[in-house]
């Protein structure tokens, strides 16, 4: 199990993340902004997505995870939706030989139950291709709150143990971690969110606990590689203390 917890244990940390999590926001502005309509900004999206996807590779990033859909999203217009679920569809059914070329392992993270029959195979099949990938491990976040992950998990724990319900004592993070939906990677190092809002809007709540966070005014579809920079470097000057002093990050004991 890779997920080591910041509040427990003092994760090793490098100059470049090794978990970069995103808010891709700012689709719908950008399209307006250009009197298109604001789908049109969810396409280009997609180009952004490629371009963060190479430029994370290119840098070492290990695993970079992004927001896609939340659960709150539902709430959008339905034709906006349903045009966001065929990107969806049509982004695993185009994409994957590539992601597998670039040695990227694709993981889908959320409730997925609320999905169509047909983009639930898509995703099967998408993540069973790329399974054995290695470089890089790309998360897209659909139908995902941070609030659903920690009930679940706990869903998930109390069914496997159902004694541990009468011992509530026992129940600690290192019993929760392994049922939240990223198990996998470790808690992210770096969270961006584009499109100019100051807010976590229930992503990874739990795991972004230590997570150092920035913000750009940059809207999702014109993020490329040089914002990715900006934000590497902005990350590289952080001070990660994980609840100690300065003092004691200069003269470790
Ligand atoms: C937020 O912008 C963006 C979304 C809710 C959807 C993100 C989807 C994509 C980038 C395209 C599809 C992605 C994949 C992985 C296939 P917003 O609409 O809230 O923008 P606004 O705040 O300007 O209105």
């Amino acid at each position: 199990m890779s997920q080591i917890s910041s509040t427990r244990t003092i994760p090793v940390t490098g100059r470049i993340p090794r978990h970069v999590a995103i808010i891709m926001d700012g689709n719908g502005r950008w399209a307006t902004q250009r009197k298109l309509p604001r789908t049109a900004g969810h396409v280009r999206g997609v180009q952004a997505v490629r371009r963060a996807v190479e430029a994370c590779g290119h840098r070492g990033v290990e695993y970079l995870t992004l927001f896609a859909f939340s659960s709150e999203n539902w709430r959008r217009p339905a034709q906006e939706v349903s045009l966001l679920m065929r990107l969806f569809v049509r982004t695993l059914e185009r994409e994957v030989d590539k992601l597998v070329a670039q040695g990227v392992r694709l993981r889908i993270v959320g409730d997925l139950g609320a999905f169509d029959a047909k983009l639930r195979r898509l995703i099967d099949e998408a993540e069973q291709r790329t399974e054995q990938q290695s470089t890089l491990t790309l998360t897209i976040a659909a139908n995902y709150g941070g609030r659903w992950d920690i009930l679940q998990a706990m869903q998930a724990l109390l069914k496997a143990h159902p004694e541990m319900a009468e011992h509530p004592e026992q129940l600690d993070e290192d019993a929760l971690n392994p049922w939240l939906a990223m198990a996998y990677a470790p808690e992210p190092d770096l969270f961006i969110r584009t499109g100019g809002e100051q807010r976590i809007s229930n992503f990874l709540i739990w795991q972004l606990a230590y997570t150092e966070l920035y913000f750009t005014d940059c809207y999702w579809p014109d993020f490329g590689a040089a914002q990715i920079d900006q934000a590497f470097a902005w990350y590289a000057d952080r001070e990660r203390r994980f609840g100690r002093t300065s003092e004691q990050l200069r003269t470790p004991t």
